[in-house]
Order: C-alpha cells, then sequence, then structure tokens
C-alpha cells in the first residue's frame, strides 16, 4: 500500500540523481543494489567493511538511530569521512525517512586499496 513506500534518491558517482520507490523495512543498500545503483557491500551487510559508504541528508541524518560500535569502527576507515556518513546497509527504511537522499561517496575502500588516492577533505 502507499502507506509503506517511502521515497529514496541516490545522487550516484556522476552526479545522476536517481529516484526510486522503496518501502518500509527496505534496507538502503540492498534496495540501490536491486535498482543497479553502484553501492557496494563488499561484506553482505555484516559491518565488516566500510565500502556501502554514503551520505546522508543533513535533515535526516538524526532520524536514522544511531550508529553501532561497529559500524563506527568501520566508518573510520572510510576514505573522506564526513559527519554526516553512514553505512547503507544500517539504513532501514521507514516512514519518516519519505524523501531521503543518499550522497554516494566519490570513492570507497575497495579503490583506496587499488591505489587510488582520495581527495583531500
Ligand atoms: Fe559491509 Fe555495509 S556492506 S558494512
Amino acid at each position: 500500500s502507499d502507506d509503506e513506500v517511502v521515497n529514496i534518491t541516490y545522487i550516484t558517482r556522476d552526479g545522476t540523481h536517481k529516484k526510486v520507490r522503496g518501502k518500509v523495512g527496505d534496507n538502503a543498500m540492498y534496495l540501490a543494489h536491486r535498482y543497479d545503483i553502484e553501492v557496494e557491500g563488499a561484506c553482505e551487510a555484516s559491518l565488516a567493511c566500510c565500502t556501502c559508504h554514503v551520505y546522508v541528508d543533513e535533515e535526516y541524518f538524526d532520524k536514522i538511530p544511531e550508529p553501532k560500535e561497529e559500524e563506527e569502527d568501520m566508518l573510520d576507515m572510510a576514505p573522506v569521512l564526513k559527519p554526516n556518513s553512514r553505512l547503507s546497509c544500517q539504513i532501514i527504511l521507514k516512514k519518516d525517512l519519505e524523501g531521503i537522499t543518499l550522497t554516494l561517496p566519490r570513492i570507497t575502500r575497495n579503490f583506496y586499496v587499488d591505489g587510488h588516492v582520495p581527495e583531500p577533505h
């Protein structure tokens, strides 16, 4: 039903805005995968990587439950960490996230390890 719909926009690495209809209970990382949006997820949501890193709209940031300690630890390893950084596999859609935008970082840990140098903060 429409009560369950949560509209979400992903801004991809090339700046494209991809609007997706999710629903309450969807995981923001797996939802992106379903629409071929290039959020990585090397550890399949087990909080053992930081490749699913995204930036959350400031206005929605506080509506997402605080990160667990494991998420904080993983985020510390993400290149170009920002105050609004989260791991998308830990974002579960709920009604008050209607209209949220998640922005993919320009680089993730995998690229970094492969030898790309992160942009300066
Ligand atoms: Fe590894 Fe999200 S997919 S922490």
